[in-house]
């Protein structure tokens, strides 16, 4: 399933469940914005290696963090990507925009880390006449999808699971290079809690528990997960993976490797770009009736 990429913008392995139709209409290059709950984040993506071009510009979340307040700032980070001399052409730009609630159609459907008032929100509507074609998804699911294309994941088939850990639990489920959206694991109920309520960075934090109780607290919910989903590889991101020395020796009774982020914190970024450049790709080609 590993093939070498046709053009510059074409990444160098085709996950089997992407068509070379879409691939070869990727543009180069793309932007990528993950709204957080303390900053948001935006880079300009190079697609052919999943690297970015140039810094990442931050803004600190506004509070409160409302629709209207978050979509000033990331009108503000679009701008500033397009000032820049590597940014994509304007005829080809497209944006991915990531929000920590379930997005469906461009529609937010949960606010559990969020203000309040994201709950129904028509993120499409919303950003629609900014600059660029946008895409927007759930922030896990970007993060996940870029860890799987061109990180931890790479080249693996079947399913990858990323789980991140912050201030609640994102999972995100990527099958031969497929993102499958939505997936809430962090919801789960779980020892008799919502699992984000008791094993997120944040929980961990506030109930001042041991790393190594933490590891164990994650390998019961790793084999939980593992149970209901068998996935081939569990990716664990967020920012306390820098700390995975601490808890991930205690992760032990999986069948499948567990295995942390590598693109950091620039994964929500690249994911979304390459998320919003393979949707408009895969669009245009259906449009044009040229799917393979
Ligand atoms: C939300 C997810 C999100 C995760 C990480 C959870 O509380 O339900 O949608 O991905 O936090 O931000």
């Amino acid at each position: 399933m590993t093939e070498t990429g046709t053009s510059s913008g074409t990444p160098s392995h085709r996950p089997a469940g992407i068509s070379r139709e879409t691939l070869n209409r990727l543009p180069h290059r793309a932007l990528g914005v993950d709204v957080g709950g303390t900053g948001i984040k935006g880079g300009i993506v190079d697609l052919g290696t999943g690297e970015l071009v140039g810094e990442r510009f931050r803004i600190e979340t506004p509070q409160p963090a409302t629709p209207d307040a978050v979509r000033e700032v990331i009108a503000e980070i679009i701008d500033e990507l397009l000032s820049r001399e590597e940014a994509p052409a304007q005829e080809d730009l497209t944006v991915g925009v990531l929000i920590p609630g379930v997005v469906v159609d461009g529609v937010v459907y949960s606010a559990a880390n969020i203000d309040p008032s994201w709950m129904n929100t028509d993120l499409d509507s919303l950003l629609a006449d900014l600059p660029g074609r946008i895409r927007t998804l759930n922030d896990a699911d970007g993060a996940g999808l870029g860890e799987a294309r061109y990180g931890a994941g790479f080249g693996q088939d079947g399913t990858v699971m990323t789980i991140t850990l912050g201030t609640g639990i994102g999972s995100a489920v990527v099958h031969d290079g497929v993102l499958v959206p939505n997936m809430e694991f962090g919801h789960l109920e779980f020892e008799g809690r919502v699992a984000e309520h008791r094993a997120s960075a944040a929980a961990r934090k506030a109930a001042d528990m041991p790393w190594e109780d933490y590891g164990r607290l994650l390998n019961r919910l790793l084999t939980h997960v593992e149970r209901l989903t068998a996935p081939r590889l569990f990716i664990i991101g967020g920012g306390v993976s820098k700390r995975s020395d601490d808890f991930l020796p205690f992760v032990t009774d999986t069948r499948a490797p567990v295995v942390t982020a590598k693109l950091r914190n620039n994964a929500g970024i690249v994911g979304a770009a390459l998320f919003a450049a393979e949707q408009e790709a895969s669009a245009r080609a259906i449009r044009d009736g040229a799917v393979d």
